[in-house]
């Protein structure tokens, strides 16, 4: 049987203001909780006890786990103060079942991929390593940590985001998922806050620890900022990520109880929540929108995220922006590239829209 750690204490502050009321892990993507797709992924993958390390707003987990029967054992492990990455899976190790030598699969919490999670841990395994990390290639490594590895997956470094190009020596990066000989977790702090990126795993290798990489060239995506987490929603929907908990796939996903006017249009991967209103004439192309919100008539939604209960007052234009839960978007208001609304923010109706009117 293999455990594993799904690390989900993070205040996700790239994605405010969604992740003010919700946990990163909780926000909706395709349907369900962000990390459903991630507990079914291991579970279909053999997994059958996960630890859920949580901490910034635990009791939105510790609900939603009470009520889901998600067909594996899952259980909370809550820091009283964020204990980092590394930290919160020392943490963690007090709820573990396994043995010295097991093999424990870590994931961080907002990474959505095709891995091959078996594989991992059959590699680790054969391999007798003390960590064994996923790996993948990325076309612009500049924004990530990178992680060389030899011709037989021996990690060489840890280095950090490169700041020029001669620093580019090579395009694999962590890609958020590893596996933890048991005992190994063991050698990290307690109670303090440790990072496994920064601090255990270069000190793993510093003092002769065996660390290898495992490259898998599949699906794999960040969901940490608005841009990456309305792709990862397209994707599921669209059926281009793979996920045991969407519930179907094809040009959009509406959810039961949301009203959508016969001559709205919604597509591009688009995903509705549930009691969501859409009325005439209102365009949702390459978006996500949370339950309860109201798009007015002819309003044009692309490539955005709106809140629970938000609402998009007639004939706006938004693209590329979040709008907070319980917001109010005034008709006729323009919104682009990036613009972020608090919660219950109340933007008021401009009287001419000012794009192509002009
Ligand atoms: P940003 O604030 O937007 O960077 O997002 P984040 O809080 O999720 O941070 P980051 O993406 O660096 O974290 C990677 C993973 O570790 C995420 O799944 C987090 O939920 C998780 N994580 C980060 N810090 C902690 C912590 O202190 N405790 C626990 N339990 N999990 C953490």
């Amino acid at each position: 049987m293999t455990e594993a750690v799904l690390l989900v204490g993070g205040q996700g502050t790239r994605l405010r203001p969604l992740t003010v009321n919700t946990p990163k892990p909780m926000l909706p993507v395709a349907g369900v909780p962000f990390t459903v797709h991630q507990i079914t992924r291991a579970r279909d993958a053999g997994v059958r006890r996960i630890v859920l390390a949580t901490s910034y707003r635990a009791e939105v987990f510790a609900e939603f786990i009470e009520d889901a029967d998600l067909g594996i054992e899952v259980v909370i492990a809550t820091e009283e103060e964020p204990l980092g990455t590394g930290g919160a899976i020392r943490h963690a190790l007090a709820h573990l079942e396994s043995g010295p030598d097991d093999p424990v699969l870590i994931f961080n919490g907002d990474v959505l991929s095709g891995l091959d999670i078996s594989g991992l841990v059959e590699a680790h395994v054969r391999s007798g390593s003390d960590v064994t990390l996923y790996l993948t290639p990325v076309d612009d490594p500049r924004a990530y940590g990178l992680v060389p590895i030899d011709a037989d997956g021996r990690v060489q470094a840890f280095l950090e985001k490169p700041s020029t190009p001669e620093e580019i020596i090579t395009d694999l990066i962590n890609a958020g998922c590893y596996v933890f000989k048991r005992s190994v977790i063991e050698q990290i702090p307690t109670g303090r806050v440790v990072s496994v990126e920064r601090e255990t795993f270069p000190g793993l290798l510093a003092s002769g620890a065996q660390v290898r990489g495992v490259v898998d060239e599949g699906y794999w995506l960040d969901l940490g900022t608005p841009l990456a987490f309305v792709q990862g929603s397209k994707d599921l929907v669209l059926g281009h990520a793979p996920s045991p908990a969407v519930i179907q796939t094809g040009d959009s996903l509406i959810l039961s109880g949301s009203h959508i006017a016969d001559s709205a249009c919604v597509e591009g991967g688009s995903s509705i929540g549930r009691d969501v209103v859409i009325e005439a004439d209102a365009n949702i192309d390459g978006s996500v929108v949370f339950d309860r919100a109201v798009i007015e008539q002819g309003a044009q939604v692309v490539g955005s995220i709106i809140g629970v209960g938000a609402r998009i007052g007639a004939g706006c234009e938004l693209h590329g922006v979040v709008v907070g839960d319980g917001a109010v978007i005034g008709a006729r208001n323009e919104l682009r590239d990036g613009a972020r609304v608090w919660p219950d923010i109340e933007l008021p109706p401009t009287a001419i829209r000012y794009s192509t009117d002009s």
